[in-house]
């Protein structure tokens, strides 16, 4: 009851986030470099149209849009202290991810982002740091594994495990012989089938982690691969002593917005796109040990 000592009681609206415009508008990159990886898989180096670099942390991704064909989400793969090109490593898979892959030098596409949570770089100094990818897993991977490199006196032990299907299915693979050459980083790489020629080891990555060196309690693991790869490089993980709250997981879903919006991306409680795509293990756990969850 209001009267005339007594202040009107407005009802509280709780203001509503509303995202601004500009991370549904796609900024233009132009196509400088293609690289083949494998059969399938190719990166591109973009550069901004209107000449402002993309900052970005380690694990995140952009929507890539291909002119007339559509967008889709993929993980930012280069150096995050080389703001002079943008790079994304991409799998073959459908529309425009085909669209993508007929890109040439010269040719504007369409960027939104970055978008999601990354890897947790700063929690991880002092640790060891354990990579372990499955193919194209690597991409995520790759911008944590440059910046551990650009301060390498931050971490402990850094190793990567890399399992693929054959060896034409390895990426990176100027990379992974820069990495190998260094006294300060443990590569060990495996394929699911040997071809001849291939004198490296046979077997899947979870293979790997029993005779990685690393000091199982202090150690942060960052893992990106198919779900059941990653379902199983966890459960060796913890076999080996690693902690839960340790292990670290990039999902993928299906994404439209990128901004929380529209749902198409969610996991239980959590968006990918804004919550992730990088979990901690303990985070999504029950989400993560359904099958197709
Ligand atoms: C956060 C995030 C990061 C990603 N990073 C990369 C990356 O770095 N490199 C890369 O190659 N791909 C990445 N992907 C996957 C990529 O987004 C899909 O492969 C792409 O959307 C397929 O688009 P398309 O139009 O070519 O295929 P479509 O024609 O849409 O689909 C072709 C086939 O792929 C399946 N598919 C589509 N999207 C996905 C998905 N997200 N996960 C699993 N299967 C899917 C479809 O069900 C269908 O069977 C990422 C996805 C997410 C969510
Ligand atoms: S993609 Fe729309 S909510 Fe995540």
């Amino acid at each position: 009851m209001v009267n005339e000592f007594s202040t009107p009681v407005v009802p509280t609206i709780e203001p509503v986030m509303q995202p601004s415009i500009e991370p549904m508008l796609p900024r233009l990159y132009q196509v400088q470099r293609t690289h083949k990886e494998t059969h399938e898989t190719f990166t591109l180096e973009l550069t901004p149209e209107d000449g402002q670099p993309l900052v970005f942390t380690p694990g995140q991704f952009n929507m890539l849009y291909a002119f007339g064909m559509g967008e889709c989400a993929i993980s930012i793969s280069g150096d995050p202290a080389d703001s002079s090109k943008l790079m994304h490593t991409t799998r073959i898979v459908g529309t425009v991810t085909t669209a993508l892959s007929k890109l040439r030098p010269g040719d504007v596409l369409g960027i939104r982002g970055p978008f999601g949570r990354g890897w947790s770089m700063d929690l991880a100094e002092g640790n060891d740091v354990v990579f372990v990818a499955g193919g194209i897993g690597l991409a995520p991977l790759r911008p944590a594994i440059c910046h551990v490199l650009n301060h390498r006196e931050k971490y402990g032990k850094v190793v990567l495990l890399l399992g693929t299907r054959t060896p034409q299915d390895i990426v990176f693979r100027r990379d992974l012989q820069k990495w190998r050459s260094r006294l300060d980083v443990e590569v060990l790489v495996t394929v699911d089938r040997a071809e001849s020629g291939w004198q490296g080891n046979v077997g899947v990555v979870t293979g790997l982690i029993r005779r990685a060196p690393f000091d199982r309690l202090n150690t942060i693991a960052m893992i990106c691969g198919p779900e059941i790869m990653m379902q199983f490089t966890v459960m060796e993980l913890l076999k080996r002593g690693v902690p839960a709250e340790k292990i670290y997981v990039t999902m993928e879903r299906n994404m439209k917005c990128a901004i929380g919006f529209c749902g198409h991306c969610q996991l239980g409680p959590n968006f990918l796109c804004k919550d992730g795509p990088v979990f901690r293990y303990d985070e999504i756990k029950f989400w993560f040990e359904q099958r197709e969850f």
